[in-house]
């Protein structure tokens, strides 16, 4: 089982991940940053209105990313390091997905805040008739590893066609937030159709904050599960050791 930390704008960076990895994840993910100038200004709207977001211009936005893969490597050498990104064309995270030591460049298809939905990222992605095209690009002119990370059940959307679309884009990893409109917990019949269903590795995300969570999510046939807010407090209170 391949145990994740999901990524968290302004929350997840080296200092955060260093000190939740030891709950035995392995596979820290770092962002989600913004690569290019479009997704920049969004993020600086998303900060005017008080929302946390990780804040670096473009001048330094790839060092910044260099050095923190560097700050993880450093202290846990055997967890891969993913960074979760957002830009409007695949060049910025090709760049990016050639990062030294980074070992997973994860293609934002998730973000719902209005301010990157407008300019055609985040979950607005999986709109995109050029999707299958832009996922390609990125893998085939990357070292890393690429991972979707995408949102289930966005109105007017076939979730499961979207992971057929991303598998046979050649991603390794299809991460999604299985997150169902009305209810506190994933929506685990979607997670098993898609895992009965796909090839690729799925790595399941939402409401994983308890041990029966963690058993219902494991249920479904994923090959991993990522945990975002239960790690924020940095005192899981359910152990992820023995999956
Ligand atoms: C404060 C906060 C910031 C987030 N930022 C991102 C992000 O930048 N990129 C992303 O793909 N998901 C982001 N997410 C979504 C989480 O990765 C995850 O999909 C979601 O919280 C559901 O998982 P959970 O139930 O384990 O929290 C964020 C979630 C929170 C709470």
């Amino acid at each position: 089982m391949i145990k994740v930390v999901a990524p968290m704008a302004g929350i997840t960076d080296a200092e955060f991940l260093n000190k939740v990895i030891p709950y035995g994840f392995d596979v820290a993910t770092l962002g989600g940053y913004s690569l290019d100038q479009p997704t920049i200004d969004a993020s600086r709207k998303i900060i005017e209105r008080g929302r946390n977001e990780f804040d670096f211009s473009l001048d330094e936005i790839f060092s910044h990313i260099e050095s923190e893969v560097n700050s993880i490597k450093k202290v846990h050498s055997n967890v891969k390091v993913s960074a979760n990104v957002r830009a409007t064309t695949p060049r910025p995270l090709i760049k990016a997905g050639n990062i030294k030591n980074l070992d997973i460049i994860e293609i934002n298809c998730h973000c719902r805040q209005d301010e990157i939905v407008a300019i055609g990222c985040g979950q607005e992605m999986l709109n995109r008739q050029d999707l299958a095209d832009f996922i390609s690009e990125v893998v085939d002119n990357v070292d890393s590893e690429v991972s979707v990370k995408i949102r289930a059940n966005v109105e007017g959307i076939d979730t499961l066609a979207i992971a057929h679309l991303i598998e046979d884009a050649g991603a390794d990893y299809l991460h999604i937030d299985a997150m169902k409109k009305g209810v506190f917990e994933a929506d685990w019949e979607l997670l098993t159709e898609i895992c009965n269903n796909v090839d690729i590795k799925v790595i399941g995300n939402n409401s994983v904050n308890s041990r029966e969570n963690l058993e219902k999510m494991i249920d479904t046939g994923v090959d991993g599960f990522s945990i975002a807010r239960s790690v924020i407090s940095g005192n899981l209170d359910f152990d992820i050791s023995n999956f």
